[in-house]
């Protein structure tokens, strides 16, 4: 079974730890100028439809050293790709001239293309935007010969973050290996945000950010700083005012600073290209704080470098280069298994095209192949998946849930370029029917998934523009009518006054929207029993969730009107469900609003319908309503919906292959 390299996530920490051992062989080996015949008789193709100096040369380099041969193109223009020639018929035909080829080539995703119809291993020299993988091999390889070490260390990485494919390879294994990352983009180069979210998701990251202009001589060409903290202490736990502080902390010690020319081949529009772009590097080397800080830099350089610190001992990007060839040489004999280098079984290995099986990289998503229009095109013009579509379908990973701001997501990730589509309607490929998602389809949407049956469309009127029809929903149950709705609020009033008779010290936070309104009308209750006004005030939270990203356009919160300190909060919601939403409540009271520290905090909801995924329990409960996950429960109240009704239904009524709803 073939082992393409096609993202930095094809390889566990374990397999790129046994390859600079390898390397480290293999640079003695150089030192020594000894022969080598490791790879004698074996072929290596370089396919660089885009300029290079180091990747192919140190490539070819190493096939050399290794007793092997080369045939190349150098440039697009002499190959068939010229005259129109696929990546899917390109690899068909190389693949039997050689035993490994290496592909640079300025689509996102074209590596994958390769890998997926090519019979031999299949490296990835850059991808438009997307990945260097080897590049970020010797990155790190560059780091622990320089430094001792990569955990624990603080590197900076500057310049162009949206378009530099060394960057977004290089970020995701600096986490993976412990390292803090500070981002210094230059204007309108920020990290893209599916990355920073694949860090967030993958990796285990937060990220951070704070507008630190004129606070740090770092900072005084940038907009924003970017941090991503492995495991931090809390990851809400931040003010504005603290994290200027942490910055600030972070930014004393720096480790290396990876600095990135401004990529302008992929500028669109020009965006970013006029904008300062942030040249530090000699300031750094000047301030005596960052005397340990190495310089480093994939190069070419163009005039973010400048030259005048080539003869400083801390710049390292002429090594950081040479170890390409040692590094590559490690690589080529463990793709082509001339040396048993990897010490785990293989994690990865290349879905064929038409598999609709194994996910490429290390995540176990499901697979969907959106065939006849099952699922958007990649959103990312530049993705090889849009550039070669008269043969390609467009596939993803179905990578996770997300609540956003207004609706719930599925998130899909694109197989080739990691661009994101987010799908707010599912449908059923062979029902040809759909349902708007949310946690009541999520059960039978991953169903559908594993079965490859899952069509996911961006919205409604995309799925009726593919052709799919709704789903018959399951019959509405009517569980509080409107007597039942206004007692229950009474009696969660009673028992709120019972166990607080001093009502003074009470404050009521209302999740919206009707968690406000239940908490208005349970303080109107008390006021006409007792006489007693308990304020009353709005929470939102959004930003506190832990199944949302803090990108995903949180809305302006209103601020709460009221300190906390010393008070018995009670935290009305409409629906307890999973335990997500008050988690995050109690967060944002405990930690993230910093509101003082109070007495007690209780919770009361009017349904309760059961499915905790955190052991969290209401302290007061309207009714207690036994649900299926495969049900949405709606609360309707007089003041948002005109009338008050608690009312339950399945959105698909009956599901495909004769499950029932309550499967
Ligand atoms: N670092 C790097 O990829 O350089 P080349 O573009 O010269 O290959």
């Amino acid at each position: 079974m073939k082992r393409d390299f096609i993202s930095i996530d094809d390889l566990s920490n374990d397999e790129i730890e046994a390859l600079f051992a390898c390397a480290d062989e293999m640079a003695d080996l150089l030192a020594k100028r000894e022969p080598c015949t490791l790879l004698a008789g074996r072929i290596m193709a370089t396919l660089f439809y885009e300029p290079s100096t180091r990747t192919r040369l140190s490539f070819e380099s190493a096939m050399h050293r290794l007793g092997g041969g080369v045939i190349s193109v150098a440039d697009a223009s002499s190959s068939s790709a010229a005259k129109g020639e696929s990546l899917a018929d390109t690899a068909r035909v190389v693949g039997p001239y050689a035993d490994v080829v290496v592909i640079r080539h300025p689509a996102d995703g074209a590596a994958r293309v390769l890998a997926e119809y090519a019979d031999v291993p299949v490296i990835n020299a850059g991808d438009g935007a997307h990945e260097h993988p080897t590049q970020t091999l010797l990155d790190l390889y560059t780091l622990r010969k320089e430094k001792g070490g990569i955990k624990g260390l603080t590197v900076a990485l500057c310049g162009d973050l949206r378009h530099g494919r060394t960057i977004h390879s290089l970020a995701a294994a600096l986490v993976r290996f412990g390292a803090e990352l500070i981002f210094l983009p230059g204007r309108d180069l920020e990290m893209p945000d599916h990355l920073a979210r694949r860090l967030a998701l993958r990796h285990g990251c937060r990220l951070r950010r704070g507008r630190l202009s004129g606070v740090q001589f770092l900072m005084d060409r940038l907009d924003a700083v970017y941090l991503t903290p492995r495991q931090p202490p809390d990851d809400f736990a931040f003010s504005e005012e603290a994290t200027l502080r942490e910055f600030a902390e972070r930014l004393e010690k720096i480790d290396a600073l990876y600095v990135t020319r401004v990529q302008r081949e992929r500028l669109a529009g020009g965006a970013g290209g006029d904008a300062p772009y942030p040249v530090q590097a000699a300031a750094v080397l000047g301030d005596p704080r960052y005397r340990e800080t190495i310089v480093m830099h994939p190069l070419p350089r163009v005039d973010e470098l400048p030259y005048a610190l080539d003869a400083d001992p801390r710049s390292k990007y002429f090594k950081q280069a040479a170890y390409g060839v040692p590094i590559r040489m490690a690589l080529l004999l463990a793709l082509l298994e001339a040396r048993k280098i990897f010490p785990v079984s293989p994690a990865f290995v290349s879905p064929g095209p038409a598999s609709a099986g194994a996910p490429g990289g290390a995540t176990a998503a499901p697979i969907l192949r959106g065939r006849d229009g099952a699922a958007p095109p990649c959103p990312n013009a530049r993705c090889i998946s849009r550039r070669e579509a008269h043969y390609l379908t467009p596939t993803y990973r179905v990578l996770a849930r997300e609540r956003g701001a207004a609706a719930h997501s599925l998130i899909l990730s694109c197989l080739y370029c990691d661009a994101e589509v987010a799908g707010k309607a599912v449908g059923h490929t062979g029902e040809r029917r759909y349902a708007r998602y949310d946690a009541a389809v999520e059960e039978v949407a991953a169903e559908w998934a594993a079965a490859g049956t899952l069509a996911v469309f961006a919205g409604e009127a995309d799925a009726e523009a593919a052709g799919h029809r709704p789903f018959t929903p399951g019959p509405a149950r009517t569980i509080l009518p409107a007597d039942a709705v206004e007692g229950a609020i009474v009696d969660i009033a009673r028992r709120i006054q019972a166990a607080n008779p001093d009502l003074g010290r009470v404050r009521f936070l209302g999740i919206p929207t009707r968690g406000i309104i239940l908490a208005r009308r349970v303080a109107a209750v008390l006021r006409d029993a007792t006489g007693t006004e308990v304020p009353v005030g709005a929470l939102d939270v959004f930003a506190f969730r832990d199944d949302t990203h803090l990108d995903a356009g949180a809305p302006e919160a209103t601020p709460v009107p009221f300190r906390l300190e010393g008070q018995v909060v009670v935290l009305f919601d409409d629906v307890f469900y999973r335990g997500r939403t008050v988690r995050a409540g109690m967060h944002a009271i405990t930690h993230g609003l910093n509101l003082g520290r109070p007495e007690g905090v209780q919770v009361a909801v009017l349904v309760d319908r059961g499915h905790r995924e955190f052991p969290i329990e209401p302290t007061y409960v309207g009714e207690a309503i036994p649900t299926s996950r495969r049900e949405r429960v709606f609360v309707r109240l007089r003041e948002h919906d005109g009338v008050d009704e608690v009312v339950v239904q399945a959105p698909i009524g009956e599901t495909p292959m004769g499950m029932t709803n309550d499967q």
